[in-house]
């Protein structure tokens, strides 16, 4: 299904980073960043240019880098740190400001002159989602959305979840963005498909014929998407406050995770027949209708929540867990369920599929986090003077099965895929479009009237949600 990751360095590119001083590029994409050079990925002639509208120095964003680094992993070596440094540099730029794109520009244009090659250029956008649409207009207006003069080379654009606020935002934000940049042009990331367990999948599923012929309604009664963690929304609050989980986590990661596992997998594993084919599992998917989300959804809020957001009347959902069907015969019947939340017990992602009815099922599940791997539950008698069954597992961890190969972060490959240009590992327009199609219906039901919101203690398992499954 994929091409092989790349031993040697990546193509030449500027990466442009928008917002290199926030929360998610000091957590994942300049350590990513870092992990790239360590390895040796980063062609020679990669340039690297932060952006901010304040005076921040590449010294800075080092240090920044270390702090990340050396907290997350051991073995922090400061000779890539250097390396690194050779390849930054940083541009005052305030996204809002036109004239700082005409800066922006002069600048690429002095990295190419320097370099005496065309190079890709690759803008990546991780800066909160008002100011997006800003940029991408401001882009396109000062020629920023094609490669240097010759013409030869990319221009592109990687941009962060949310992809809208709801169906007609995601449909304005995509339709603006296409004025000035082709969908060719467009990497909109999920980084849970760049997670090796969620990219395992659809492997798993063509080279198992054990699975791979029972992979229907006939032996499948039931698959559960779960993404939940114990932190809750630690200080995003401003954020958090206009979204909800069922915005936030499941119109995005659970639904592109639904489609792989649904998926007819296509003769031809290219990037396109694999989009087609995630297509037609989401515009099979139904929506909740509005008679049926008192029986199909909950929703809760953990206990602490308001006072976090400083809101005592606080609706906006920490918890979201429903139920769908697809209209494809393949799935007939069989319940789609997805489920997130926030101060729970444990953390945990997973896709679990069921076979056969309860108690007596074997369950696969594919876990993305923690410890990634995948678990088959199955029935084996007791030892011992007794015909007893006990449920037992078969477990394989990327841990412990690789050990010289431990799993790369997802930004990681997000950056690989986005500067090869191959567009498999993340969201096209339709999809996210078919997402927000799937979901409007509920999230319009939920917005006239909050009854059904259960408060929930932190740390606990959560809202009951036994009623949602026939
Ligand atoms: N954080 C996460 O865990 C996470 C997870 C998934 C997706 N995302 C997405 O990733 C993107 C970045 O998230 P983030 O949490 O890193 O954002 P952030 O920390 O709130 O903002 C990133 C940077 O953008 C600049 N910025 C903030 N407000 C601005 C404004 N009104 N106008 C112009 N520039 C502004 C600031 O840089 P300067 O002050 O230096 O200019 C800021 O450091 C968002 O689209 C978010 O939805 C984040």
């Amino acid at each position: 299904m994929h091409k092989d990751l790349p031993t040697t360095a990546l193509e030449p590119t500027i990466l442009v980073i928008f917002g290199i001083t926030g929360d998610l590029a000091e957590r994942k994409v300049l350590p990513a960043l870092y992990h790239l050079f360590a390895n040796d990925l980063v062609h020679p002639q990669t340039y690297l240019v932060g952006t901010s509208r304040r005076d921040i120095s590449v010294a800075d964003i080092l240090k920044r880098i270390e702090h990340a680094v050396t907290a997350h992993t051991d073995g922090f070596d400061p000779a890539v740190l250097q390396k690194m440094a050779t390849h930054f540099s940083m541009l005052k730029v305030d996204p809002t400001v036109d004239a700082d794109y005409a800066q922006l520009r002069d600048r690429l244009q002095q990295i190419e002159d320097k370099a005496g090659v065309c190079l890709h250029r690759l803008f990546y956008l991780s800066i909160p989602p008002q100011v997006y649409g800003g940029i991408v207009q401001r882009l396109g207006q000062n020629g920023l959305n094609t490669g240097c003069s010759h013409g030869v080379t990319a221009s592109r654009l990687l941009v962060e979840k949310p992809f809208g606020y709801d169906l007609h935002s995601a449909q304005e934000l995509i339709s603006k963005t296409s004025e000035h940049f082709s969908e060719e042009q467009i990497f909109r990331i999920d980084h849970y498909l760049a997670k090796e367990t969620a990219q395992n999948i659809l492997t798993f599923r063509q080279h198992n014929p054990l699975f791979n012929q029972i992979w229907n309604h006939r032996h499948i009664t039931g698959v559960s998407i779960t993404a939940i963690e114990s932190i809750g929304i630690e200080g995003r609050g401003n954020f958090y406050e206009h979204v909800g989980a069922l915005r936030d986590l499941v119109q995005s990661h659970l639904m592109q995770l639904l489609s792989p596992t649904l998926l007819d997998i296509p003769s031809d594993m290219t990037a396109d027949a694999i989009h087609k084919a995630k297509q037609s599992v989401l515009d099979s998917i139904t929506p909740v209708p509005a008679d049926q989300v008192a029986n199909r959804s909950v929703r809760g809020q953990y206990q602490t929540y308001r006072e976090e957001v400083h809101n005592p009347d606080s609706t906006t959902e920490t918890y979201a867990s429903l139920v769908l069907y697809s209209q494809d015969p393949r799935w007939e019947g069989v319940p789609l369920k997805l489920t997130t939340g926030k101060a729970l017990k444990i953390k945990r992602t997973s896709i679990t599929v069921d076979f056969g009815d309860q108690p007596h099922s074997n369950r696969l599940q594919f876990r993305l986090q923690p410890n990634e791997g995948i678990t088959l539950a199955l029935r084996v008698k007791k030892p011992g003077l007794t015909s007893a069954m006990e449920e037992t597992t078969m477990d394989f961890a990327y841990h412990t099965a690789f050990q010289a190969h431990s799993p790369r972060d997802a930004y990681e490959r997000v950056l690989i895929e986005a500067i090869r240009g191959d567009h498999l590992l993340f969201a096209t327009d339709e999809e996210v479009l078919a997402s927000w199609r799937i979901l409007q219906p509920l999230l319009d039901e939920w917005a006239k009237s909050s009854a059904d919101l259960v408060i929930y203690p932190s740390g606990s398992d959560g809202p009951d949600t036994s009623k949602l499954i026939p």
